[in-house]
């Protein structure tokens, strides 16, 4: 479906109102359909925009050969739409990873994981040839860092992590869950960093990914987006890195 044949899309014809964030969401989650490759196994990602695109995807699943899913939730979901999912190690590449993003720059780093799910979302991204990120248009920044910086690690090494956070200028905090650490899907902790301007997503992401006790630091520069797929008051803006 192209942005233009769905009902909800602005056109020049059509008057336009101001879309909410979750119709914004609705928007791209269908747009990224046409990504799509007809009789492939698709990585889906994880969020409340993937939720719409995988609603989307349940559409055409009797086109698809399944889907790899990068987390315990989007799982749940794709099953409970008759599609079915593979495990990473049944699949050799991707075509395409379809995922969302907290932040993403104008060259496509990202900084993902406000979703929790941020370990496998690399994983499977990695495995993929193509990322396209689905956002509304208030993930779009001039430099990382605005957003708290999400980073899953050992429990062991969470007050070391937190001090060489802090010796870069960031404020680290564990994040909780019913007052409670909570726990990945991988049975680890996270921090979400804030107080960080990452200039330079690559050196970043390759140094903190470095420090013992890091499974995964939320910067994707080296998995970055390809295309995006920005939801914005005049429609889906697409963008290409
Ligand atoms: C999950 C993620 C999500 O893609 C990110 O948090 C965006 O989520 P949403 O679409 O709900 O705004 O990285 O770990």
């Amino acid at each position: 479906m192209t942005p233009s044949s769905h009902p909800s899309v602005p056109t020049a014809e059509s008057p336009r109102t101001a879309l909410s964030q979750d119709e914004l969401k609705t928007l791209v989650g269908q747009a990224a359909l046409k990504y799509v490759v007809p009789g492939e196994i698709v990585g889906v990602g994880t969020g409340s925009t993937v939720n719409k695109f995988i609603d989307a995807l349940a559409t055409m699943k009797d086109q698809i050969a399944g889907a790899v899913s990068s987390s315990v939730a989007s799982t749940e979901r794709l099953l409970a739409l008759g599609i079915r999912v593979f495990d990473c190690n049944e699949v050799a590449r991707l075509a395409v990873y379809i995922d969302g993003a907290d932040e993403i720059d104008g060259k496509g780093n990202m900084v993902k994981g406000g979703g929790a799910a941020l370990t496998r979302e690399k994983i499977v991204a990695a495995q993929s040839d193509r990322f396209v990120c689905i956002a509304d248009e208030s993930k779009l920044v001039e430099v990382l860092g605005a957003f708290p910086l999400p980073v899953e690690v050992i429990p062991m090494a969470t007050q070391r992590l937190i001090a060489q956070f802090a010796a870069r200028g960031g404020t680290a905090r564990t994040r909780l869950r019913n007052g409670v650490p909570l726990v990945t899907d991988n049975g680890q902790h996270l921090l979400d960093v804030t107080g960080l301007r990452i200039t330079e997503p690559r050196d970043f992401e390759a140094e903190v990914s470095q420090w013992p006790g890091v499974v995964t630091v939320g910067v994707f520069a080296y998995q970055r987006a390809q295309i995006c797929l920005l939801g914005t008051a005049q429609g889906v803006r697409t963008m290409s890195f």
